[in-house]
C-alpha cells in the first residue's frame, strides 16, 4: 500500500498523553509512513512510563544522539514530511515555538517546518486552566497551566498553528492534508 502522508512524530518530555499518543501513533503506521522525532526529556519520560520500546519499534531521531545545530531538522526544508505532529507538547515545547527559539530538537524542527510551510499540529499538555493528570505510578492530580502557557497556545493559533486538545483527535485533522 502507498503511504498516505509523510507524517513526522515529535515525543517531548510530557508523562499527560503520553500514552494515548503512543496508541494513536500505532495505529496511523498503518496508513502512514511515519518517523518520530524524541527530545531527551522525552526519551527519559518515555521510559518512565514504559514506552519507549514501543516508541523505539519507529524510524527514531533522538536529540540525545544529535550534534547541536540538529542536522536531522533540514529535511522539513527539503519536503521529506507533509505534516509535523507534536503530541505530547510541553510547556518549554510551546513556549519556545512560540518565541522563536529553535536549540532543541523538536523548536528546530518547528522552526525549520514553518518556514517552509510545512503544517504543524500540537497537543499541548497545558491548554486549559485545570489540567487533570497522572503520575507514572497511577496517582491522579491536577496542574494549573500559567497564563503565559495559555497566551503561547493562542498565539501560535493564530499563526496558523493547529492546536488539538486531545491526541484522539490528530487522525481526523490530518484528513484535511490528504
Ligand atoms: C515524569 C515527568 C513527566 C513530565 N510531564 C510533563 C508534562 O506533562 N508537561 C510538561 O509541560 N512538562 C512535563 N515534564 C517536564 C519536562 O520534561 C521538562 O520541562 C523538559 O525540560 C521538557 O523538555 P522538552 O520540551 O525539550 O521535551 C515532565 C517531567 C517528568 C520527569
Amino acid at each position: 500500500m502507498v503511504a498516505a502522508l509523510r507524517i513526522a512524530w515529535g515525543f517531548s518530555g510530557a508523562g499527560h498523553l503520553l500514552l494515548e499518543s503512543v496508541d494513536v501513533l500505532e495505529h496511523l503506521k498503518d496508513h502512514h509512513e511515519v518517523k518520530v522525532f524524541l527530545s531527551s526529556a522525552g526519551e527519559e519520560v518515555a521510559r518512565i512510563y514504559g514506552v519507549l520500546e514501543r516508541i523505539g519499534n519507529f524510524p527514531l531521531v533522538r536529540e540525545s544522539k544529535q550534534g547541536h545545530a540538529f542536522p536531522s531538522c533540514g529535511s522539513f526544508n527539503l519536503g521529506k514530511f507533509d505534516v509535523f505532529v507534536i503530541s505530547p507538547a510541553t510547556s518549554n515545547t510551546v513556549a519556545k515555538i512560540r518565541l522563536g527559539i529553535a536549540d532543541s530538537l523538536l523548536s528546530c524542527c518547528a522552526s525549520q517546518a514553518l518556514k517552509s510551510k510545512v503544517p504543524l499540529i500540537m497537543v499541548p499538555t497545558d491548554s486549559k486552566p485545570v489540567v487533570e493528570t497522572k503520575a507514572p505510578n497511577g496517582k491522579v492530580f491536577k496542574i494549573y497551566p500559567r497564563k503565559v502557557d495559555l497566551e503561547h497556545i493562542r498565539a501560535l493559533k493564530e499563526e496558523g498553528v493547529v492546536i488539538l486538545e486531545h491526541p484522539y483527535e490528530v487522525e481526523n485533522i490530518l484528513e484535511r492534508f490528504l
